[in-house]
């Protein structure tokens, strides 16, 4: 078996399924981690599926991918425009990192359109609702396999 792909998730993701569906979606997000254990699974692959409200502890999570993870796959949420600790700590990866958003953060209000993760990561899958983290896991597997 693999190392697992961790699937690590910020603030107020926790509320999925309840807060702005008409942007994020009805699915919360244990459905989300339902569904990429099944997709991982089929695959070969274990899922790792945490979060936080706190950014140091999403740091601390990025940092313990460093060693168990083969790849890591981020929905920063609102981190995404404001942390370079994340992206200080995305940095020191050597395995690939997918950045993932359920909206399009460039068609919304102009804070979303700076992204500090873009820069730190193999690549970003971003407006798909609960399908951007299928589509995130499938390009992990895909760069994993190959
Ligand atoms: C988000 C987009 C961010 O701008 C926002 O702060 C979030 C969620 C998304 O998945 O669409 O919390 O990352």
């Amino acid at each position: 078996m693999p190392k697992a792909i961790y699937i690590l998730n910020g603030p107020n993701l926790n509320l999925l399924g309840t807060r702005e569906p008409e942007i994020y979606g009805s699915d919360t997000l244990a459905d989300i981690e339902k569904s990429c254990v099944k997709n991982a699974k089929e695959a070969g692959f274990e899922i790792v599926f945490k979060q936080s409200n706190i950014e140091g502890e999403l740091v601390d999570m990025i940092q313990e991918a460093r060693d168990k993870a083969s790849a890591l796959i981020i929905n920063p949420a609102a981190y995404t425009h404001t942390s370079v600790a994340i992206h200080d700590a995305l940095k020191t990866l050597d395995i690939p990192a997918i950045e993932i958003h359920l909206s399009q953060p460039a068609k919304r209000e102009s804070f979303r359109r700076r992204s500090y993760v873009a820069e730190a990561v193999t690549g970003t899958i971003s407006g798909f609702g609960a399908n951007s983290y299928e589509l995130g896991l499938q390009a992990a597997i895909k760069l994993l396999k190959t």
